[in-house]
């Protein structure tokens, strides 16, 4: 049986860490005209609430749900798109918010989706990252947390869509009853 059996980052850690992220992006974007922030879906989506509040600037909010295939026997991998964002980027910075990078596949294949819109900037921010089952090389400029490869669940992020409510990042073992 799954059970959340462990806090590994604190609602109080993630807070400061959003907050900081948040003023980066705040910096780096300051003399830019627009930016606008991509949440992916659903995961990031508490993460983007929390970002977004902290930036002082002017932003746009859109989110993109997306499913990845490609794994394993197609090297090449695509990225179905199921929700697609609501404006146009062309010429637009573009920063995508995701809650977790594992394999960088979901975000390798979005990136170079994007791309082909020719947005003037697109970069991208992770509150999570795994690095250890990494197979796509992929840049990411602004990263929350590095954490060891275990399944991790909670602000915003699930476990058979359970668990996205938990406000802290809990980890989820199989454990004996
Ligand atoms: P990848 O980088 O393409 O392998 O996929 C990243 C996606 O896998 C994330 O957006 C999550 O939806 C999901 N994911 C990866 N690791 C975890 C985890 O520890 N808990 C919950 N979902 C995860
Ligand atoms: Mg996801």
């Amino acid at each position: 049986m799954f059970k959340v059996t462990g806090v590994m980052i604190s609602e109080e850690e993630i807070k400061s860490k959003v907050y900081e992220i948040a003023k980066r992006i705040e910096e780096d974007y300051k003399n830019e005209e627009d930016l606008l922030v991509v949440g992916i879906l659903k995961g990031a989506n508490i993460f983007v609430a929390d970002l977004i509040r902290n930036i002082n600037l002017d932003v746009n909010m859109d989110f993109m749900s997306v499913s990845s295939y490609g794994n394993g026997t197609e090297s090449s991998g695509t990225v179905k798109i199921i929700k697609d964002l609501d404006v146009d980027i062309e010429n637009k910075n573009v920063l995508i918010v995701e809650d977790i990078i594992d394999s960088g596949l979901t975000l390798s294949n979005l990136v170079a989706a994007l791309k082909t819109r020719n947005p003037k900037s697109l970069k991208l921010c992770t509150l999570l990252d795994k690095p250890q089952r990494r197979t796509a090389d992929i840049p990411v400029d602004y990263v929350g947390f590095v954490i060891e490869d275990k399944f991790i669940v909670g602000y915003g992020i699930d476990y058979a869509e359970k668990y996205r409510n938990l406000p802290y990042i809990g980890v989820v073992e199989d454990v004996q009853e």
